[in-house]
């Protein structure tokens, strides 16, 4: 899209010149505003056109049966959706006699502006009605990060060359019609109307809608202020009904006169809290923010960005458009997280309706990576989260006769929703994803608290899976049968490489916090024997390993399988799960996604650099990326082993996963994983930082494209800026204590006075393997002079 010519490229906003209705529904996710509480799509102020309308709140769901043809022992029962909430962003306008839309009548100039540096979306229209009357409508909207029931649009229109009598109806809309959805089975299942309305309120410029979802059984308020500025003819009035309130405004606009309406609109929802209760709660968020007033708000949303940005900013010389991309991914991934609060962060964040609003591994291997450097709040919020879902994981490892805990593999409220096996619930990996953030969050933040509160118990209970979900052979050695890796082009495998390392690590990490926390290990009735139990599986844990080809195995046996027929595959062919049975894929050499690519990432202490290249080599020409979390992960370690070029068209893809719509399906929201891949690709790829307890390392490189990359990150309670240029590295120390870091191997001391210098590292260029035919990354972008 931002190729397109509506789109135009500047380092700190999305602006979009023109409106291409033909875009529209990809221009709602990438101009949706949230603050990972409250969502709204970048729909258009008056709600139609539209691509897909959506107000979301993070946890507000509605269950529906899962159907099966066959049924199966374990099988779940229920799916879970998340469901668009009543929409406070609309304002209907009539003028003169007819309705403002941009289908009808002649846009004179129509603009977007999503302004990452204050967290603003504006928007400029001039449009002549068909009867010939000119507006112009101007209109700035917010998702307050500072207040998070909170949302606020100011709508203004002018009347521009002759008087016009307006009608401008700002509403609270429950059950908004939705269109009916392609046919990708992964979007999301529309519910038709969930919400029940229970009570309607409007007084007036007050409006409160308060509604129940029928089978969840949850309670959704939304309530609305305003205040109306216009000349002397202006009047307001209200009304509500089951699925409506509305503030009705009318006013005779003599030309350069203007009507502004200021709404404030605040939501609530709880599964346990009564009818007044939640009314009461939205309406003292409400109290508050009017209390705060428009300009307050706005201020506010500046200085939580502007710290946010003082933090997390990734600058880069050389390549304007990826510097865009950057900020914008680091923008959306911050507002997926920021103030999610003991809930998930769906892999769309709430951007759109995609993938039911499911939360996935996405967000430990992906999400929070990034966070943890740069807000660790969101992070330790995020795991908490998890934490509180550990009755429904332990269930459920239970009902499939294992012991500890199994969290789902997708899910909204804490239970399994997914009903494929092979790629759901046989993804266990997401247990020692889920410990190994917990790891990271600790080490890098030194929050003991949460280490002892938390964190002891997720692994404990995640190593009591391992242990229990894998084997000792009659040689001892540890296996961990049937089941599924990242790749989920391979399922319920025996050995997968990855998902081996990870619980590894998990097993020897549980052992180790118990012995910190030897209080925290007994309530929990881990003893001597049990730990000792996950160390020893973890030091006799199997690494499939083809000694003929001198490569790792993604799981036991995958290089003796058939390769994939990929020159019999046309480019439409893709995404394969889409076109072709996943028996056949099953059984053939073809990788979804990067698989035992990201097991020499996240666990490179396992392998020496000349496996991590040959490795590499062997899994590229395999690799066909029909997963938006794959690029970023090859974009690393293609770095790593000295293919720049290479990981730089990687980087390029996950950096415009979105703005590029590179994989078609923008319009059910954006690619939170790959957004922070973006972060990913460039601080631990292009920077080569690796962090493991109190190890912290960098190796940089700068691919021939940057003449700059700088970064921060926030680690040991220091904060520290890395600046790489085209032959050196230049570490600062910000914040705190005196840091002792590795740069390529060699041990340095940043103290706050004096920032250390050091060249880069030479490393030999080896030609970059192929990929499959027609899945080599772009190189378009090079194109661009920069
Ligand atoms: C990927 C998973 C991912 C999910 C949600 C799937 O296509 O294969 O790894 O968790 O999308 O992003």
């Amino acid at each position: 899209m931002i190729t397109h010519s509506n789109y135009t490229v500047e380092p700190w906003v999305l602006r979009e010149c023109g409106i291409n209705l033909d875009i529209l529904p990809q221009s709602e996710s990438v101009f949706a505003l949230s603050n990972g509480h409250v969502g709204w799509r970048g729909n258009l102020d008056e709600g139609e056109p539209h691509g897909l309308p959506g107000s979301y709140l993070n946890g507000v769901h509605e269950l529906h049966p899962l159907p099966y043809a066959e049924a199966g022992y374990g099988y779940p029962e229920s799916g879970q959706t998340v469901i668009n909430v009543t929409n406070g962003k609309v304002f209907r306008l009539l003028v003169d006699d007819e309705p403002f839309d941009l289908r009808y009548g002649t846009v004179r100039e129509h603009e977007r502006v999503l302004d990452l540096k204050t967290g603003l979306l504006h928007r400029t229209c001039e449009w002549v009605s068909p009867a010939g009357c000119a507006v112009k409508v101007r209109s700035t909207r917010l998702v307050s990060f500072t207040q998070r029931a909170i949302a606020a649009v100011r709508y203004e229109v002018e009347a521009v060359d002759s008087d016009v009598r307006l009608v401008v109806q700002s509403e609270l809309i429950a059950n908004e019609q939705l269109p009916q959805g392609g046919g990708d089975p992964r979007a999301a299942v529309a519910l038709e109307s969930p919400l029940l309305a229970e009570e309607n309120f409007a007084s007036d410029a007050r409006l409160r809608l308060v509604h129940t979802t029928a089978r969840s059984g949850l309670r959704v308020a939304a309530a609305a202020d305003h205040a109306v500025t216009g000349p002397g003819s202006t009047r307001t009035g209200s009304e509500s009904g089951d699925d409506v309130g509305r503030v009705t405004v009318t006013s005779h606009l003599q030309p350069g006169e203007v009507l502004r309406v200021d709404k404030v609109v605040a939501y609530g929802w709880s599964s346990t809290r009564s009818l007044p209760g939640v009314r009461d709660q939205v309406d003292a968020a409400l109290a508050q923010a009017v209390g705060t007033g428009w300009t307050g708000l706005v201020r506010e949303q500046r200085s939580y960005l502007d710290d946010f940005w003082a933090r997390a900013d990734v600058e880069l010389d050389g390549d304007e458009e990826i510097q865009q991309a950057v900020r914008f991914a680091l923008f959306h991934v911050l507002q997926a997280g920021a103030r999610a609060e003991q809930r998930a962060i769906p892999a769309k964040g709430l951007t759109g309706s995609g993938y039911d609003g499911h939360s996935f591994w996405d967000t430990e291997m992906f999400v929070l990576p990034l966070l943890t450097y740069t807000a660790s709040d969101a992070v330790e919020e995020a795991l908490r989260w998890r934490h509180s879902t550990l009755g429904a994981a332990r269930d459920r490892a239970e009902q499939l006769g294992l012991k500890g805990a199994a969290f789902p593999w997708r899910t909204i409220e804490g239970s399994e929703c997914s009903a494929y096996w092979p790629a759901g619930t046989a993804a266990f990996h997401v247990n020692a994803d889920i410990a190994s953030a917990a790891v990271r969050y600790v080490s890098a933040t030194g929050n003991r608290r949460f280490e002892e509160d938390i964190a002891v118990e997720l692994l404990v209970e995640t190593a009591r899976l391992w242990r229990s979900l894998g084997h000792h052979d009659h040689h001892g050695v540890f296996h961990v049968d049937g089941v599924t890796g990242p790749d989920e082009y391979s399922a319920a495998m025996d050995d997968n490489m990855y998902t081996n390392l990870m619980a590894r690590a998990n097993l020897r990490d549980a052992a180790d916090a118990v012995e910190r926390h030897p209080r925290r290990a007994a309530a929990l009735g881990v003893d001597d024997e049990e730990s000792a139990a996950w160390r020893d599986a973890a030091d006799a844990m199997h690494m499939p390993y083809n000694s003929e080809l001198g490569v790792h195995e993604q799981h036991a046996g995958f290089t003796g399988h058939q390769v994939w027929d990929f020159a019999g595959t046309r480019p439409d062919q893709y995404p394969l799960m889409l076109h072709f049975p996943y028996f056949d894929l099953y059984r053939k050499q073809v990788v979804k996604q990067a698989d035992l690519v990201l097991a020499m990432y996240t666990c490179g202490d396992a392998f020496d650099a000349e496996h991590k290249a040959r490795n590499f080599a062997y899994y590229e020409p395999l690799t066909v990326r029909d997963s938006s979390l794959s690029a970023c992960v090859q974009s690393v370690m293609a770095a790593e082993v000295g293919h720049l070029r290479l990981a730089y068209d990687y980087l390029v893809e996950a950096a415009l996963m979105d703005l590029e719509d590179k994989e078609n399906n923008t319009r059910d929201g954006v690619h939170i994983a790959s957004l922070a891949g973006t972060w990913m690709a460039l601080v631990a790829g292009f920077g080569g930082m690796r962090h493991s307890g109190e190890r912290l390392e960098f190796t940089p490189k700068l691919p021939e494209r940057l003449r700059r990359l700088a970064f921060k990150v926030h680690i040991f309670g220091r904060r520290l800026r890395v600046e790489i240029k085209a032959t050196a590295v230049t570490y600062t120390l910000l914040e705190g204590e005196p840091l002792t870091l590795r740069h390529c191997g060699e041990e340095i001391t940043v103290t706050a006075d004096a920032p250390v210098e050091r060249k880069l590292p030479l490393w030999s260029v080896h030609p970059a393997p192929a990929q499959p035919p027609g899945r080599a990354p772009s190189h378009d972008h090079d194109q661009i002079p920069s």
